[in-house]
Formats: structure tokens, C-alpha cells, sequence
């Protein structure tokens, strides 16, 4: 075995695992943020719908740019991990890498902070964007609005000349390239199973010398996910992702600043059932089925997997 594993760090939503040697165990726990601080309420199966959405876009994308999974079976994993059934479809063994300190958003459709970016001052990210576009506009061709990496509090847009100024000009402009090429295979994907692709966030680092795609893919969390049936600008569309959990904090007056809100029972139910809800229209597999073919054993629910990871943070912090 590689040593003894410790508790890297937790993130947002990921608990992060040092295991030794260059890889890490990524889990995928059922937490919930919204304008970057966590809320109370764990969303039920959540970590798992997160797992196994990006394992079916790192797939899918593999022939694009490679990425850091490994492996997300369970076998694979080191002890103690390999015997945590509470682990099994929402941890996966991957590359460590080096991470590039830039959110890499790719956008289709312009709404949110780059729609409120473009009204006040008719660019996103410094690119120039044509007069008259609306709430849910699509936009001519899918553009590369970066941001900072901010280690708490709120992502700052970046211009390219921004990025460029901080990792250079000849990774900045792959960035741009992989961010663009990632998104419109997702979307096109995505599309066929009815399913428009707003915008979305990767990251990406350098393991063994190599650019790579980490994180997570196309994802409820990472990004926006509309209906296609139905779609059309100049409103606000419905979704499959975090939006109606901030829809719902903004109908409750909270300031954005901690402490956060509880959730009621069924906005968490109802968080939960969209959650599932975008993993079986996206991968056309039925949620339920995603769950034995990870081998999550039946007595393994939600409740007992916060017990579990509680465990494991305080075993290895
Ligand atoms: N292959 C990798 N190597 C190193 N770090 C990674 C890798 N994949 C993801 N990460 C990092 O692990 C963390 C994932 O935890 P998450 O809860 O998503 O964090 P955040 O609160 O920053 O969104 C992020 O900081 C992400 O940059
Ligand atoms: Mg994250």
C-alpha cells in the first residue's frame, strides 16, 4: 500500500484524499453551495449524481483532452476506502494534479452574471458581444469567460488578457481552445437527448507534464442545464441544476454572506429529485440502475453515507 491517507482538503462539496504516490481520492460528498458558501442541508444522493454525470463526460471526452480519473470502482481503491461501501458511485481514484488557478467557463447562452456583465457594459470577459441580446439569448458562437480561482468568496471574471497575464499566453490560449472544444462536445450531446448546455465550468492542471481535464464535467454544480423543449429567450428558462436552490434563497432575503438559510424538506426533496432528474436525461440510464452497477449496497443510504464520511474525515483529518 502508499502510506497512510490524509484528509488533503475539503472542499465545497468534495472531501479530498491524499493517498500517496501522485494520486488522490475524490468524494463526492451530498453537500450544497450556493454563491459559494455551504448550506445546512445535505441534498440526498447528490455526491453520486455528481460522480457518475462526470464519469460519463470524462468518457465522452476522452478524445478531446485526457483527464485524471483512474478508477471509480471501488475494488481499486486503497484500504481503508476500499472497504467503505458508503463510497461506492461517488469516489474516484485519480491523478494528482497540478491545478490551473482559472475557472475555465464556457458559455452558449448568455444569463446570470454574464448576462448582468453584458447590460452593464456590452462585453462578457472583454468579449465583445452584439447589441440586443437577451435574457437566455444563444450567442453566435460559444465564448471562453474565465475566472479566478478564489480560494474563498467569489470567482472575479478575467479578461483573456488577464489569463494570459497569469499563466501565460501559450497555456491561456489552450485553455481557451480545450474549454470551447469540451463544451460543444457536451452540448451536442447533450442536445440529442433534449437537453441545451447554458454554460459551464472546467478545471484543468498538469499531471506528469501533461494538460488534463480534473474536477468535475458538466455537472448540475459546474453547470447550467435547460430543457431544450420549450426553450426561449427573453425569460428566464426552467432547469436541471443549482438554479431553483438560488431562486429559492433569493426569495428568502438572505444577504449571501454566512450563515445561510435551512432549507425546508421539500426544496431539499425537490433539489434532490432534479439532481437525479439531470443524471437520467443526460446519460438515458435510470438512476437506480447507476447505483447497482457501482455496486452501492442496498443498506447503504443517504443518511448512513453522512454517518460514514463524517467517519472517515475525522479518521484521516
Ligand atoms: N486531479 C486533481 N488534482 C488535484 N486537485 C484536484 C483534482 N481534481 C480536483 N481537484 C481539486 O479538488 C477540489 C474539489 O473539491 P470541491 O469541493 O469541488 O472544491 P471547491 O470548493 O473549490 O469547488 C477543488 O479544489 C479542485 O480544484
Ligand atoms: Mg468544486
Amino acid at each position: 500500500m502508499s502510506g497512510p491517507a490524509k484528509l488533503r482538503a475539503q472542499g465545497k462539496v468534495r472531501d479530498v484524499y491524499d493517498i500517496g504516490g501522485d494520486r488522490l481520492l475524490l468524494v463526492a460528498t451530498d453537500r450544497i453551495s450556493a454563491f459559494d458558501v455551504v448550506l445546512p442541508n445535505p441534498i440526498p444522493d447528490k455526491g453520486r449524481v455528481l460522480s457518475g454525470l462526470s464519469l460519463f463526460w470524462f468518457e465522452r471526452t476522452a478524445d478531446v483532452v485526457g483527464n485524471h480519473v483512474l478508477s471509480a470502482d471501488r475494488r481499486d481503491f486503497p484500504e481503508p476506502f476500499g472497504s467503505e461501501p458508503s463510497l461506492a458511485g461517488r469516489a474516484m481514484l485519480v491523478r494528482k494534479a497540478e491545478v490551473i488557478p482559472v475557472e475555465c467557463v464556457a458559455r452558449g447562452y448568455l444569463t446570470g452574471s454574464g448576462l448582468k456583465q453584458y447590460r452593464a457594459e456590452g462585453h462578457v470577459c472583454g468579449v465583445p458581444l452584439p447589441p440586443g441580446l437577451v435574457e437566455s439569448s444563444r450567442l453566435p458562437e460559444p465564448i471562453f469567460t474565465p475566472t479566478t480561482k478564489a480560494a474563498e468568496g467569489h470567482d472575479l471574471p478575467l479578461t483573456f488578457e488577464e489569463t494570459v497575464d497569469l499563466v501565460g499566453r501559450g497555456l491561456a490560449e489552450r485553455l481557451r481552445e480545450l474549454t470551447i472544444a469540451v463544451y460543444e462536445r457536451g452540448a451536442e450531446v447533450a442536445l440529442e437527448r433534449g437537453i441545451i448546455v447554458a454554460d459551464t465550468k472546467f478545471e484543468f492542471g498538469f499531471a506528469g507534464g501533461e494538460l488534463i481535464l480534473v474536477d468535475e464535467v458538466l455537472t448540475p454544480d459546474s453547470s447550467r442545464f435547460w430543457p431544450a423543449d420549450g426553450y426561449a429567450p427573453g425569460r428566464v428558462q426552467p432547469s436541471f441544476d443549482k438554479q431553483y436552490v438560488r431562486d429559492w434563497l433569493d426569495a428568502s432575503a438572505w444577504d449571501h454572506e454566512p450563515p445561510p438559510p435551512e432549507l425546508p424538506p421539500e426544496v431539499v426533496s425537490r433539489t434532490a429529485s432534479k439532481y437525479r432528474e439531470a443524471y437520467e436525461r443526460i446519460t438515458g440510464e435510470r438512476f437506480d440502475w447507476y447505483v447497482r452497477r457501482m455496486r452501492v449496497p442496498p443498506e447503504s443510504n443517504w443518511e448512513s453515507c453522512q454517518v460514514d464520511l463524517e467517519r472517515l474525515r475525522r479518521e484521516h483529518g
